[in-house]
């Protein structure tokens, strides 16, 4: 069974939907947008999977134990696990309980650098939601897929007890201007990731994340070409230097792939699927 984290929509559901088109026996989504479960679960369910919706804040251990829990009760086990979770609407909700707005930010002759622009706030949501998110996620995770049975999977393969990924960025290798929050914190779902894929790699888990490719989501519609978001000529620079616009499927495929038992070798990675992106010097 496979455990998605930031599931209800976006790369997220996509990757729920993929774990059930693949065959996998029940999918649980895990969401802060009790709205969004729904449809989500809907999604999932429209492919005959039985899918656990559970209302969860990530940055809560309390309620990631709940979450590992009410999956292991109805499913027994988690095989899967993914971490598809953005911090950015916490950004917003944020600004807006401060009673500021980004276009009367910029207007202070103060804060015209976009390296200080930043509110202070902002950073630490990020870290929160992105990478102690994460974090939280990867360790109840774990904890549980050490405590389960192996799998075995085919003859001559070494037998799998569990597989996690978490959705890097191209932010956790470089960065653009005006992305310090959130780049700072991909950079700690990296290290989080490389870490716990040492420690799992003793009891047959794998850890690993992807960066998955430049695609407007529903998190991204409303930042590209706003004003004071990102400009719609920087988005599209990112899509002409990835070649294209990503599709959701590309993303879905690779990250079943990479925890699927025939990737038993690879660990630790944040594997681009970004048409080449990174490599794009031009
Ligand atoms: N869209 C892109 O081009 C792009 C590029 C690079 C990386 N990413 C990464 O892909 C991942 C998914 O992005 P997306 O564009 O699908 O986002 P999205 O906003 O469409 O979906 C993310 C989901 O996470 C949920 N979420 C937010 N905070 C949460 C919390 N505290 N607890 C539980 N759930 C929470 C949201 O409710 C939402 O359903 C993110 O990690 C993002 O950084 C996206």
């Amino acid at each position: 069974m496979a455990f998605v984290t930031g599931g209800a929509r976006g790369f997220g559901n996509a990757i729920a939907v993929a774990f059930s088109r693949e065959g996998a026996r029940g999918v649980a989504v895990i969401d802060i947008n009790p709205q969004a479960l729904t449809e989500g679960k809907k999604i999932v369910e429209s492919f005959g999977t039985k899918c656990l919706a559970i209302e969860v804040d990530v940055t809560k251990e309390e309620d990631v134990e709940r979450a590992v829990a009410e999956a292991v009760k109805d499913f027994g086990r988690i095989d899967y696990a993914a971490s598809v979770h953005p911090s950015s609407s916490k950004y917003d909700q944020n600004r807006k309980l401060m009673g500021m707005t980004s276009q009367g930010i910029s207007q202070h002759p103060l804060l015209s650098n976009p390296h200080i622009r930043h509110f202070t706030e902002d950073f630490r949501k990020g870290m929160v939601v992105n990478s102690t998110g994460v974090f939280l996620s990867t360790k109840h995770e774990l904890r549980q897929m050490m405590k389960q049975d192996f799998i075995e999977v085919e003859e001559g393969r070494v037998p799998q007890r569990g597989a996690i990924f978490n959705s890097a960025s191209v932010n956790s290798q470089m960065a653009i201007v005006g992305s310090m929050p959130y780049t700072a914190s991909k950079y700690a779902v990296l290290g989080t990731t490389k870490a716990a894929a040492l420690e799992a790699r003793d009891y047959s888990i794998r850890v690993n994340a992807i960066f998955p490719g430049f695609l407007l989501t529903d998190l991204l519609k409303p930042i590209v070409g706003a004003v004071n978001g990102l400009p719609q000529e920087v988005w599209a620079g990112c899509e002409a230097r990835q070649g294209r616009a990503a599709k959701f499927e590309e993303v879905w495929h690779v990250a079943v792939l990479i925890t699927s038992p025939r990737m038993s070798l690879v660990n630790g990675v944040n594997l681009f699927v970004d048409g080449g992106f990174t490599i794009n010097e031009a």
